[in-house]
């Protein structure tokens, strides 16, 4: 059993939750988004939610787990748990942290502070799980050194029915921490303009749009993939914040900034950090072609990447036939690099060359 020890990490206390801790829960776990995140919550939380929470936390210490509440300035602004340990002594960790205490490293301070006390008392394996859409835990997650291990797919059901994708993550002890600096941050601003266009990051609102586009013939001519569904594609627009936050992908809606209309899709992906590359791909509507639409989203996000990621190399491959790509690219300043032959499958059995294109970062 874990000792019901206070621990002092940073200038956070985490100490074993008590009976006057009541309110602060129903204020942490009556928040909206706890309510999304944690959907076997009660949802709205009410007093008497919290003492049989209370009364669970005793009980979770007496099966071999903890129950902290995060303490700042003598006040409680989070919860921290330790699930009790499976049959391998492997456990995990859970937290909620108040809204008016968010984004200030109260999570991730308070994790890291847990999982190294744990490795104190013996543990070896420390597991962390969030959904693929809590980009706010993702981030926890790896600031505390948590490493990913993978996808839990449709792990969970919330409380509108669907099923949601969960990523895991673990701690060993004595293994080194990843960086905690993000290798592709998110945008300052949340997004990037240039007055004409607009890069948004994909959303589940985009689903459609994206689907339909993708199935446009003139799109579809150049996708190696056959068509996805429109669940699929909306799951992919799900994906969007854990993509970026774990360096694997940016994704991008094309918006007209006129209109605010979706014209089209611009991707980072392919990432190699030990390469400093990563490749760019991209489609538009039709009724937003000849605009020079492309071009102002490939310069906006080649020039965010140079400046705000340490990538040297931004590549592009396009089918030899497709000029309209290859002058996109030649205006936004690629150079040609060479021809992949017969690299592309096509349809009808044949296969068409790649022409492969880079940017380097400028000196
Ligand atoms: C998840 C949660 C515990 C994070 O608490 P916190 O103390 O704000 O966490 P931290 O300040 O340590 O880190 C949050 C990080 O997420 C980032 N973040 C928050 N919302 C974000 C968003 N919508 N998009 C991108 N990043 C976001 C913050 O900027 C910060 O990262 P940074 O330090 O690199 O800037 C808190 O949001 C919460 O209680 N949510 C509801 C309950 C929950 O989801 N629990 C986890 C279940 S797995």
């Amino acid at each position: 059993m874990l000792p019901r020890d206070v621990i002092l990490t940073g200038s956070l206390i985490l100490r074993p939750l008590a009976k006057e801790d009541a309110e602060a829960i129903v204020a942490m776990c009556g928040d909206p988004v706890t309510a999304r995140f944690f959907p076997a919550l009660p949802h709205p939380y009410e007093h008497d939610h919290a003492l049989a929470y209370l009364d669970r936390a005793g009980r979770r210490w007496e099966a071999g787990g903890a129950q902290f509440a995060i303490v700042e300035d003598g006040r409680p602004c989070g919860l921290l748990w330790v699930s009790p340990p499976d049959a391998w002594n492997v456990v995990s960790v859970g937290y909620i942290v108040a809204p008016w205490a968010r984004g200030r490293g109260v999570a991730a301070t308070a994790a890291r502070g847990v999982t190294d006390w744990l490795f104190d008392h013996g543990l070896r394996r420390v597991e962390l799980q969030a959904e693929v859409e809590n980009v706010a835990s993702l981030r926890v997650a790896y600031k505390a050194g948590f490493r990913e291990e993978g996808r839990r797919r449709e792990a969970r059901r919330l409380r509108d029915g669907r099923w949601a994708d969960y990523v895991l993550f673990a701690r060993l002890r004595g293994e080194g921490t990843p960086a905690e600096e993000p290798y592709l941050p998110f945008f300052a601003g949340g997004e990037l303009g240039d007055g004409v266009v607009r890069l948004v990051p994909m959303a589940p609102e985009d689903a459609g749009d994206y689907h339909r586009m993708m199935a446009e013939p003139s799109v579809a001519a150049y996708s190696l993939t056959p068509p996805a569904t429109l669940e699929d594609d909306e799951r992919r627009c799900r994906y969007t914040g854990y993509w970026w936050a774990s360096g694997q992908r940016v994704e991008l809606a094309i918006r007209d900034a006129a209109s605010g209309a979706f014209a089209g899709h611009v991707q980072l992906m392919q990432v190699t950090p030990v390469l400093g590359q990563a490749m760019i791909g991209y489609s538009l509507l039709p009724a937003f072609r000849g605009r020079g639409f492309m071009t102002r989203a490939v310069r906006l996000l080649v020039g965010w990447a140079f400046a705000n990621t340490s990538l040297h190399r931004i590549v592009a491959g396009t089918d030899a036939g497709n000029t309209a790509s290859h002058a996109v690219l030649e205006r936004a300043g690629f150079r040609r690099e060479g021809v992949q032959r017969e690299l592309f499958p096509r349809p009808d059995g044949t296969r068409s060359d790649d022409v492969q294109w880079a940017l380097l970062r400028p000196a």
